[in-house]
């Protein structure tokens, strides 16, 4: 039996007791050093936890880090698990409902993402003010559960406005640029072809990569608030002449990595200054 998310709160529970995480964060490639910022951490590997689907890509660790960054106790899921990696799409909204139902209201979702607007250089960041979803998947789809929420949750805000604000508001104390955009979510394995991206930014797509819409859809559903931020690391197919790999991903992600996790510190010092006012 498909464990359910209550069990695995019930793990979290047992092994971080009287910790209530109010942001959950996932780190996704090259990220996933944010998780190392943890305040007297608890870190508990996802295959200790009942249903969640391991990360099995480079990067990518495969830790729930529990604790507190910039006074603000967090729930870091250091790597995700990818569709493309075959899970059934209702596996990756398991992580999701069992950080809600431990106390995460608010979701921080972060990305390596390939750019198709030509000012969104490598080394650069994305806030997402929308999403297109082209996975063709959905991990919501399935029976309804209503403890978590609606058949038909609405998506006209899925990138919370306050949350956007309060991001932007971080970048510009840091001096960091903060592009924002929109994300196309494609299955992957492989990387798009030109054609695709051509489409794409006629659909009007500024960034494209492989995850964090289903987290966003399942998070959404729940009535959670949802942040996503992409590190740009490459120009989509067909925009330069280079070849696209997962390792280039790595290495540039790495790099801007530098002023995500800045920012996010700052967004989340801001966040606990409002939660305390
Ligand atoms: N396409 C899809 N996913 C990605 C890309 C890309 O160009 N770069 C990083 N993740």
């Amino acid at each position: 039996m498909v464990p359910n998310p209550q069990q695995t709160a019930e793990t979290i529970h047992a092994k971080a007791p009287m910790f209530n995480p109010h942001v959950a964060l996932v780190l996704g490639t090259g990220i996933g050093g944010l998780a190392d910022a943890v305040e007297n951490p608890v870190v508990i590997n996802y295959e200790d936890l009942p249903g969640f689907p391991q990360a099995t890509v480079k990067g990518h660790a495969g830790r729930l880090v529990l604790g507190h960054l910039a006074g603000v106790p967090v729930a870091c899921m250091q790597g995700r698990a990818h569709l493309y990696e075959g899970h059934p799409a209702s596996d990756l909204a398991h992580p999701i409902r069992a950080l809600r139902l431990v106390g995460c209201d608010t979701l921080v979702l972060t990305n390596a993402a390939g750019s198709l607007n030509a000012d969104f250089l490598p080394g650069s960041l994305m806030m997402l003010t929308d999403h297109i979803n082209m996975t063709g998947l959905n991990p919501i789809a399935g029976t309804n559960n209503e403890h978590f929420g609606p058949r038909f949750p609405d998506m006209t805000e899925a990138y919370d406005q306050d949350l956007r604000r309060q991001l932007a508001v971080a970048a510009s104390t840091l001096g960091i640029t903060l592009q924002e955009g929109i994300y196309i979510a494609v299955l992957g394995p492989n990387f798009e072809t030109p054609a695709e991206i051509r489409a794409f930014r006629i659909l009007g797509a500024d960034a494209v990569g492989m995850s964090t819409v289903p987290e966003c859809l399942a998070a959404r559903h729940c009535g959670m608030r949802v942040a996503a931020i992409s590190s740009i690391t490459n120009l989509a197919a067909g925009m330069t002449h280079e070849k696209l790999s997962h390792d280039q991903s790595l290495t540039v992600g790495a790099e801007a990595a530098k002023d995500l996790n800045n920012l996010l510190l700052e967004f989340l010092s801001g966040f606990s200054r409002e939660t305390v006012s």
